[in-house]
Parts: C-alpha cells; structure tokens; sequence
C-alpha cells in the first residue's frame, strides 16, 4: 500500500453520531473543507483528513489501514472483532467518547414474561449482531437459534421469522412502537475512536497521538462544572462531602460574614439538581454551576 503522511479519520456520514463527532473534531482544532455530503473530507491546517463512511464498514477500514482512527459506535467495533478474528485481533477501543449512548439488548413481545436468560432457550433471535448476541448466550449457557437481519430486526417477531430480538436501544421509541419489551443488555455503548493497537511509527502516528492529547483535554473540559456558592463554616464538611468528585476545593472567607465562606470547587461530570438541593438543604446558597472552556493546569 502507498504509505501516506497523512491522518485519516473514518467517520459515520449520516447518522446519529456524525454531528457529535464533527463537533469533537473541531473542539480539538481540525477543520475541514466543507464537503459533507462527499465521501471524503480534506483537512485545513492539520494533516488529518475525514472519510464519510457507512459505520458498520468502519473497523474494517481501520484493520486493513485504509483508515487509522475511527469514531464508531463500541457495539459495531465489538461485533467486528468478534466475528472477524485475525483482523479484529488488531483492533483496539482507544477512548469512549461519551457521546451516543445506547445498549445492544434482547427483547421480547410485550405479552411475554422474561425472568432469566434460560427462558430463551430454543428461541429464534433475529438480530444484526451475531456476534455479541453468541457470545452473551454462550455466557449463559443458552442453546438458541440466531437468526441473521440486517436491518428492520424490529418487525421480526410480528412477521414470525422470529421470537425474540437483538438490537440497539437508545431511547427505547422503537421497542414500543412495536410492541416489545427490553429483557436483557448485552452491551452497554457509547461512540468510543478506535484504531490500530500499535500506532504507525511514522508522522501519522506522532499527529495521532497530538489528536489523542487535544482529545482528552477536550472530553476532560467539557466533563467539568465549576460550582461556586456560599457555604456556613459549620456546615463546610458535610457540603463538601456532597460534592461531586474533583480536587479539593478552594475557600476564600466573606466580608463581614465570619461564619461564612465562598467554595469554589471543579467537578468531574455534570451536577444534578438533587446534589445542588441537597447542598442546599444542608445550609449553602447562592450557587451556580458554569461550564468550563478551557483548562491548563
Ligand atoms: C437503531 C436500532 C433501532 C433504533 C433504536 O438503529 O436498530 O432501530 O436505533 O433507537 P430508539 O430506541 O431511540 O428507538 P440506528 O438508527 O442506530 O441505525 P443502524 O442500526 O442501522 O445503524
Ligand atoms: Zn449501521
């Protein structure tokens, strides 16, 4: 293969992970000539460039270098790994990305009952992951019949080519507009980059690892809150017992209100109006929760 100095990025091109991911990308600084609708997308300014692809062929593209990274959902990197043995040996999940979040699940028609993996012995399960579903009802110990779909697995048990199904569940819409029910999860997902266990030991792989540090400061920052609020003294260690993980806080003293103190503390995660209620209920006031844009230590 002609050897290329540089990056390319496989990528889904329509879907519910290509506008997350576009917008990752350029929080870490890319941009790219704008050719959406197009299969390939050439970077301005760093030499990383895009492929628009059908996510299922993702980590095929990656294991045979047409691509080196790619952002695709962990389900089809899984799947692909498990049934394309030598290739997907190669594979690896470098980061989740935290976007995209949906589970790989077996359902059954709402009028049945589901109580154990052992019920679906003997069953037919259509799904388009034959793969992860052999593995979860190998683990189980479950002899059931896999019924390969590609697509349009949901109608599969009203048609009668099958029992059960194995499919993707994100809000759950789907299930209940055909009359299914979430029995058990197989995979939990999320998008996550995937690429080449061994990055390329040529300038592709310093601009990938580059793309890696700007990627975790980026997911590192958009996962942070900064909390600000007024906490009594004598109340200090239990608000600070409720804060939601990150470093210590810092306290700075009010004028004229000694038994006060301003805490200011960085969060990992978001924070919920539970965990600011409760911070409420145990004496701190005047709080806000602000997103944080950038971070150097
Ligand atoms: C998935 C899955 C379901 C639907 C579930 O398809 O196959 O049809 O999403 O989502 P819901 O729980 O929010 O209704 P997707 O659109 O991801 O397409 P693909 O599986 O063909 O890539
Ligand atoms: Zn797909």
């Amino acid at each position: 293969m002609k050897s290329r100095d540089r990056l390319r990025i496989a990528m889904q091109k329509s879907g519910r992970l290509t506008e997350p991911a576009q917008d990752l990308l350029s929080r870490c600084g890319l941009k790219f000539r704008q050719s959406r609708d197009k299969l390939f997308c050439f970077g301005e300014g760093e030499p990383v460039d895009l492929l628009l692809v059908r996510d299922d062929d993702i980590p095929g593209l990656i294991a045979e270098g047409v691509c080196d990274l790619g952002i695709v959902g962990r389900n089809v990197l899984r799947e692909y790994q498990l049934t394309h043995a030598s290739n997907g040996d190669g594979l690896d999940e470098l980061r989740p990305l935290g976007f995209g979040h949906c589970r790989l699940s077996i359902a059954l028609p709402q009028e049945d009952d589901y109580a154990e993996p052992s019920q679906l012995r003997g069953q037919r399960i259509a799904t388009s992951y034959p793969g992860l579903l052999g593995e979860w009802l190998r683990e189980h110990d479950v002899d059931a019949r896999v019924v390969m779909l590609a697509g349009s697995v949901e109608i599969a048990p009203r048609l009668g080519t099958a029992d059960a199904i194995c499919d993707l569940v994100s809000s759950g819409a789907t299930l209940v507009a055909n009359q299914l029910r979430e029995a058990a999860v197989v995979v939990q997902s999320e998008a996550v980059l995937a690429g080449r266990r061994e990055l390329p030991l040529d300038e592709r792989g310093e601009i990938a690892e580059l793309l890696l540090r700007r990627l975790d400061g980026v997911i590192q920052v958009r996962d942070s809150r900064l909390i600000l609020m007024q906490v009594p003294r004598d109340a200090l260690g239990e608000i600070t017992r409720l804060l939601p993980g990150g470093p210590t806080p810092t306290l700075t003293s009010v004028d004229g209100a000694p038994d006060q103190v301003l805490l200011q503390a960085l969060c990992a995660g978001s924070v919920s109006w539970r965990q600011l209620e409760d911070m409420k209920r145990a004496g701190a006031r005047d709080m806000l929760v602000l997103p944080v844009e950038k971070m150097l230590a």
